[in-house]
């Protein structure tokens, strides 16, 4: 035998046991964000490497390690999407989607990031991702904020997750920190870890994220952010504080919270649970007014975030909701007679055409009554349909209530479709 091919590490398959939590998820995404009147976007998956050159920043993790990046077959360097906000703001400029217009844009789709793989992190990762332009004030923060939180009330999850929120300042703010924090860590240099000495010569801010214990203690006395804000910044955080404490969202100020990616100014917020261990962060985004001017577009306020689909599901799967299964119903047919088999996949497909909404199994590929029964416990199907030699003649059907609540009993064909509407109320039975 020759040998097997696997998937590539971190890169995952999403198997039939697990897509339905996936779709039940999306689904109920979808539905939110419908409600406050985002629309869909798509984009490619591979774009020109500049593209997220210029917008994550060339002294970012993701670009200096983790870029799938090759050159194609005409010699262009192409990457893989690490992040959907580059390719966004890059779509809209090319499609004239932002010059004098407002837009609230969400998409759905795989990212690429060449991580080292543990739980909750993979190299191939899927993002829900919003992302709204030509909106300044904080209040186009603070209802992206509140849509996440409702997302959480939707999926049972608000008491398993927390905000983080900070502001970063204008980038002239960023610009005085950055001195103010450069020279303060190059007075401490030799307590600080090899990587944040690395990060203090070539991204001083990224600093602040560091986890060594050595680091972090000489953090504790470092010149905070806030201090540095100007006005403009510091009225546009209090105005979004303002708001979410009106609206009864809590949410924590974390100075140290200063996001990997270098297009982010004035405000970024994280949700973060604690029951995925490191890998806790499950939504995270902010303001990058000076993104699609940096892009080539003209100057054009932005804020969206993005939420890793795997760590909700992660999430999701330590409490369960219950979860749809394939089908109400399932049809066997016994005989080898092809007069049944086409009897059974008919009726199925009149059940289709009546009971809009319905899902019906039709079994397929022979067998006894004994294993297509085990198959149709397998579905998760309520009733059963047996159709025999003398359902046949007699145009009936047998129908098994497979939880045992109604008794077997013979229908007219028929009569069916009315049986079963009158049996089903929005998917649970009332006979
Ligand atoms: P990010 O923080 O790089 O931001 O990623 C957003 C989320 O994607 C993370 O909080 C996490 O849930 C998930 N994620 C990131 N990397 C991985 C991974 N290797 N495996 C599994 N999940 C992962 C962005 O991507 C920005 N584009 C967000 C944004 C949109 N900001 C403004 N608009």
């Amino acid at each position: 035998m020759s040998k097997k091919i696997a998937s590539i590490r971190g890169m995952n398959d999403i198997l039939p046991e697990q897509s339905a939590l996936w779709q039940w998820l999306e689904s109920r995404v979808k539905n939110v964000l419908a409600s406050y009147g985002y629309q869909e976007i798509r984009m490619p998956v591979v774009e020109h490497t500049e593209l997220f050159k210029r917008s994550i920043g060339e002294v970012t993790d993701i670009v200096e390690k983790e870029m799938y990046t090759f050159d194609d077959r005409n010699g262009d360097s192409l990457t893989l999407r690490p992040e959907g906000t580059a390719s966004c703001v890059r779509a809209c400029e090319q499609h004239g989607l932002l010059f004098n217009q407002v837009q609230r844009l969400w998409y759905l789709g795989p990212m690429f990031r060449h991580e080292r793989p543990q739980a909750g992190r993979y190299r191939q990762f899927h993002q829900i991702g919003v992302e709204t332009f030509g909106m300044d004030g904080p209040d186009i923060d603070a209802e992206v904020i509140l849509l996440t939180a409702r997302l959480w009330r939707e999926l049972g999850l608000s008491g398993r997750v927390r905000l983080e929120l900070n502001s970063l300042g204008s980038s002239e703010d960023r610009a005085r920190y950055r001195d103010a924090l450069v020279v303060y860590l190059s007075a401490h240099e030799d307590r600080l870890d090899e990587d944040s000495k690395r990060r203090l010569a070539r991204n001083p801010l990224r600093v602040l994220d560091a986890k060594d214990a050595g680091t972090r203690e000489v953090l504790k006395d470092a010149p905070l952010l806030t201090e540095y804000l100007s006005d403009d910044a510091r009225e546009h955080f209090e105005g979004l504080r303002a708001i979410l404490d009106r609206a009864g969202v809590e949410y924590q100020i974390n100075p140290a919270l200063v996001r990997g990616l270098d297009y982010y100014g004035k405000t970024v917020f994280e949700w973060i649970t604690d029951d995925l261990g490191a890998q806790g962060t499950v939504c995270a985004g902010g303001r990058y007014d000076g993104l699609v001017e940096q892009l080539g577009g003209r100057s054009t306020p932005a804020v969206g975030f993005a939420m890793g689909i795997e760590r909700l599901i992660l999430l999701l799967e330590q409490q369960m909701p219950e979860l749809p299964t394939p089908a109400d119903i399932y049809v066997v047919s016994v005989a080898e007679n092809g007069a049944e088999k086409i009897t059974a996949l008919m009726l199925a497909e009149s059940l289709r055409d009546t009971l809009a909404g319905i899902r019906v199994q039709c079994h397929c590929g022979g067998g006894g009554l004994k294993a297509q029964m085990k198959k149709a416990d397998r579905s998760g199907a309520r009733f059963t349909l047996i159709l025999g030699e003398d359902e046949i003649a007699a145009k009936t059907v047998s129908v098994k209530d497979m939880r045992g609540i109604i008794e077997q009993q013979q229908v007219a064909q028929a009569a069916l479709a009315d049986w079963l509407a009158a049996h089903f109320v929005s998917g649970e039975v009332n006979g």
